[in-house]
């Protein structure tokens, strides 16, 4: 797994290296990147031990773009022990989002997945309010399974009541 490596046409999909701390702190210290995440801003001496634990992880994997040679975002892959389930996350630098990245690289990995890595059918959850993360889901060609209503909560209102989020699950089948 420390090989690994894929090339699109823009972009390069490998393992993170621990110098890449600087350009995922670009990312995790976004708040507006974070907001639907499953965890909070992020500072900078944390970023660098994100990136150490990613370097040895085989679940996060950094998007390079290949023109600037910086890593532009992170896609979350993880086998889910369950026949050939794997879920599929991403979280990209805010100035590179809408240029078709995101697309780009879950395309590339979920391919090489199915074709190397015995999976059978990938799986993401999105918020609905998160219409990137969803737009992007239908985009890469998954189905709508279904909806987890006020399936878990990141954020409090003013009176310190939980905004509940509605939780869409989408897949693609090999
Ligand atoms: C979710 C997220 C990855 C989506 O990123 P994105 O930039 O919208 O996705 P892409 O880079 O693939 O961009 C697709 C958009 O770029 C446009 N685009 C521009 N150039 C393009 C190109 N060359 N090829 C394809 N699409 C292109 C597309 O039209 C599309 O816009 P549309 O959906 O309005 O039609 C991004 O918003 C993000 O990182 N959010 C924060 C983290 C997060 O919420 N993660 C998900 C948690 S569940």
């Amino acid at each position: 797994m420390s090989d690994f490596c894929i090339n699109t046409e823009r972009l390069t999909i490998r393992k993170f290296k621990t110098t890449d701390w600087e350009d995922l702190s670009e990312i995790l210290t976004d708040e507006s990147v974070v907001y639907f995440e499953p965890y909070d801003v992020f500072t900078v001496e944390a970023c660098k031990s994100e990136a150490e634990n990613f370097s040895k992880s085989d679940n996060f994997f950094a998007v390079v773009l290949k023109d600037e040679d910086k890593v532009i975002g992170k896609l979350y892959f993880n086998d889910e022990g369950n026949y050939g389930t794997y879920e599929l996350g991403y979280t990209f630098n805010r100035s590179y989002q809408g240029h078709g990245y995101a697309k780009e690289s879950s395309i590339a990995l979920m391919k090489y997945a199915f074709e190397n890595m015995g999976a059978r059918r990938i799986v993401a959850y999105a918020d609905a309010a998160n219409e990137r993360s969803w737009k992007l889901l239908e985009a890469l060609g998954m189905s709508n399974e279904g909806k987890m209503k006020n399936y878990t909560f990141k954020h409090k209102d003013e009176n310190g009541e939980p905004i509940w989020q509605d939780m869409l699950i989408y897949a693609l089948l090999k």
